[in-house]
């Protein structure tokens, strides 16, 4: 019997009710017992959601439990709603400090709703005090932030997961991930990521976003570390999680309109970057906020000397031979193929958290595949700036380099 995980949530601005209902999905594996955020209102906001969101889901499932076709599922229904209701009475402290509720707070795990700058802050006070991590994505600012996450958690022996891998737990994800790595499509030797939006940033063509988002000091980047993030860790799953030799970017901002608010905006609208992975294989990305491109495929593309993915479409070389007289040639011939799947529910990424906690398992999106996309982020900003390629071990170095304040690659 797995244990309820007991949850300190951090952050409550505009991401953090998904935590809310993340975990109230889940009330048999966990329990946000604390919430904290700097800002009295949105913790008090975020409080009320929790406990009236408790209360709401107590009364539906006691609802469906009247209805219920099979004893076994009104049982289940009966105990949820017995863990939502007595959720909805017991209450959840509130805190402003999350030391101070690391401290006082008999909690298994935090749940980190806060914006970049504080993510390598707050993964190191919670591993230090012994508590598993679950952290919004981007992980970190820098590879070094997110280095130093990985390290603390790993010494620590608490699992770090961070919330772009919920990008991986699916069927297809999976199915994909065995086809590259068990060599059904042959030797797999590139991987092409491209993703725009027509008019996508945040505070400057969308509103109520936090104004940490455009600058880069806070954020660590623009729409790489946005929107990219969710594509490049799904691509690194798919491609077998190799690891990030060395980085080749481009970065531009300066998309029409222009930004006309008051925060500094310094951070890139579109990227291109090349990756070379050890193992050989490399891997190409263009990721945009705004673009003026229409028509172009987007999707993750992957090659291999049998077959390929064409944005989950499976395709299998099945050519022939010809012959004319003496002389051969080869015919190629793509077929596209059902891909075979796995018969099996996946969880959500807070479950997949969850059941982590429970067990000597990893996330599926872990403090490893997160490093390696945050280093593949951070390298293709300062390949950018220096316009030139930087080795994943240039780019520790050159971090290590750098003057407060620390983080961040501002583009000129
Ligand atoms: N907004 C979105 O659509 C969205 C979507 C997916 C992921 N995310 C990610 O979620 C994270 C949070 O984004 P958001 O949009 O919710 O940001 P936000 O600015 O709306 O909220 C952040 C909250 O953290 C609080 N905070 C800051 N420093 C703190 C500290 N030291 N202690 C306690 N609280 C502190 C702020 O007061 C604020 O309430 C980011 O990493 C972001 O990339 C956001």
């Amino acid at each position: 019997m797995s244990k309820r995980i007991k949850i300190g949530l951090i952050g409550c601005g505009m991401i953090s009710g998904s935590h809310i209902n993340g975990y109230l999905a889940h009330p048999q594996h966990a329990e946000i017992v604390a919430i904290c955020d700097t800002v009295e209102a949105n913790v008090n906001r975020r409080h009320a959601e929790a406990l009236s969101g408790a209360a709401s889901r107590a009364e539906s499932a006691t609802a469906e439990a009247g209805k219920a076709d099979t004893s076994e599922v009104r049982e289940q229904l009966q105990a949820d709603a017995a863990l939502w209701a007595e959720y909805a009475n017991n209450g959840v402290k509130i805190f402003s400090d999350y030391n101070e509720m690391l401290r006082e707070c008999d909690l298994d795990a935090v749940s980190l709703a806060l914006p970049p700058f504080v993510h390598e802050a707050a993964t190191l006070a919670a591993a230090k005090a012994g508590k598993h991590v679950f952290c919004e994505k981007p992980m970190a600012r820098t590879a070094t932030e997110a280095r130093n996450m990985r390290d603390a958690c790993a010494e620590a022996g608490v699992k770090l997961a961070y919330q772009s891998g919920g990008t991986c737990l699916d069927p297809t994800s999976y199915a994909i991930r065995d086809y590259v790595t068990s060599g059904k499509i042959g030797d797999v030797y590139y991987g092409r990521l491209t993703s725009y939006r027509v008019r996508g940033r945040p505070n400057v063509d969308m509103f109520g976003y936090g104004r940490w988002f455009l600058n880069s000091a806070f954020s660590g980047g623009g729409t790489i570390y946005d929107t990219g993030v969710y594509l490049i860790n799904r691509s690194l799953y798919l491609l077998g999680s190799p690891q990030p030799a060395t980085i080749s970017g481009i970065a531009y901002r300066g998309m029409l309109p222009e930004y006309t608010g008051d925060e500094i905006n310094d951070v890139e609208e579109h990227a291109s970057v090349f990756v070379r992975f050890t193992n050989g294989m490399s891997f190409t990305f263009e990721n945009g906020w705004s673009s003026n491109m229409a028509g172009q495929p987007q999707g993750i593309f992957i090659f291999g000397s049998k077959g390929s993915f064409s944005d989950d479409k499976l395709f299998l070389e099945g050519g022939t031979w010809d012959t004319q007289g003496d002389r051969r040639r080869y015919q190629g011939n793509l077929v596209e193929t059902p891909l075979e799947v796995p018969d099996r529910n996946f969880p959500d990424k807070f479950r997949d958290f969850l059941d982590a906690c429970n067990s000597d398992a990893q996330p599926v999106s872990n403090g490893d595949i997160g490093l390696n996309v945050t280093e593949i982020m951070s390298g293709a900003l300062l390949s950018a700036k220096l316009g030139r390629e930087v080795s994943v071990e240039e780019l520790y170095e050159i971090e290590a380099l750098r003057s407060e304040p620390v983080p961040g690659w501002p583009i000129p």
